[in-house]
């Protein structure tokens, strides 16, 4: 199922996120069950984290029943400027009550990429051990989109794209000249729920094109997800400006 929501701010976007991530964090600590999340790089996440802990949040969310994970990362050492991991700790992880064991980060600074998508797929197998469908099942997939279309690391015209098999891959991204580690679609598509962020006016015209325009639209990485669960589109009032043209 997929259903879009638009917001009149960023922040009115990010309190509702928080408010799904806690509401569904708690619901699996009810079932007795981790609650596990594939966080996204970019500028809307950065808001979500700052507010995760925020005061009205911080106390709402169960903090140690929630798994850490990410969607993508860049070749880059932990503590390079570039590394999604960076942000997130310096957003996130330092900030709320996360213990070092709920926090699996891609090892971006491994080399070759090959190897450090190995690698995480590795800690995705001990965690999520033999998994129904053969793809570990992620209760939230957070991702944002590029104004090419791409999601997580799935670039446009990447090899990535046809990947059937793997959990985690290595892809060598031509118009960035660099190598990305991304999850893959099959593991993308299974998560219980996805939410992909868009705000800003830099993103209106991809966004006219994903919701207007068909033809284009289903030639883009984020709009070959097949969702199993649900996916929910949410832009702010200027990424979604020229949805209604
Ligand atoms: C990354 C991401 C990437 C990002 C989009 C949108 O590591 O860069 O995972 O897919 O989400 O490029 O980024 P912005 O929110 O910064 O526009």
């Amino acid at each position: 199922m997929e259903r879009r929501r638009i917001f009149p701010s960023v922040a009115a976007l990010t309190s509702a996120v928080a408010d799904i991530i806690a509401r569904d964090a708690k619901s699996a600590a009810e079932q007795g069950r981790r609650y596990t999340i594939a966080l996204s790089g970019g500028s809307t996440p950065r808001i979500l984290h700052e507010t995760l802990v925020r005061a009205e949040s911080i106390n709402l969310i169960p903090w140690d029943n929630i798994e850490f994970f990410f969607g993508d990362e860049r070749t880059v050492p932990a503590d390079d400027e570039q590394s999604n991991y960076r942000m997130a700790h310096e957003t996130l992880f330092s900030r709320a009550p996360i213990s070092k064991e709920r926090i699996h980060r891609i090892p971006g600074e491994v080399s070759p990429a090959t190897k450090a998508a190995k690698d995480y797929e590795t800690v995705l197998r001990a965690h999520f051990k033999s998994p129904a469908h053969g793809f570990p099942q992620f209760d939230l997939i957070l991702l944002g989109i590029g104004t090419d279309g791409h999601a997580a690391s799935l670039f446009p015209a990447t090899d990535i794209l046809d990947e059937t098999k793997k959990w985690v891959a290595a892809t060598y991204v031509d118009k960035l000249s660099t190598w990305r580690i991304s999850l893959t679609y099959p593991v993308i598509n299974q998560a219980r729920k996805i939410i992909v962020l868009v705000t800003g006016d830099g993103k209106s015209d991809i966004v006219h094109t994903l919701f207007n325009d068909p033809a284009s639209a289903k030639l883009l990485p984020v709009m070959r997800i097949v969702p199993k669960g649900e996916m929910l589109w949410f832009l702010d009032n200027s990424a979604a400006a020229r949805i209604q043209e």
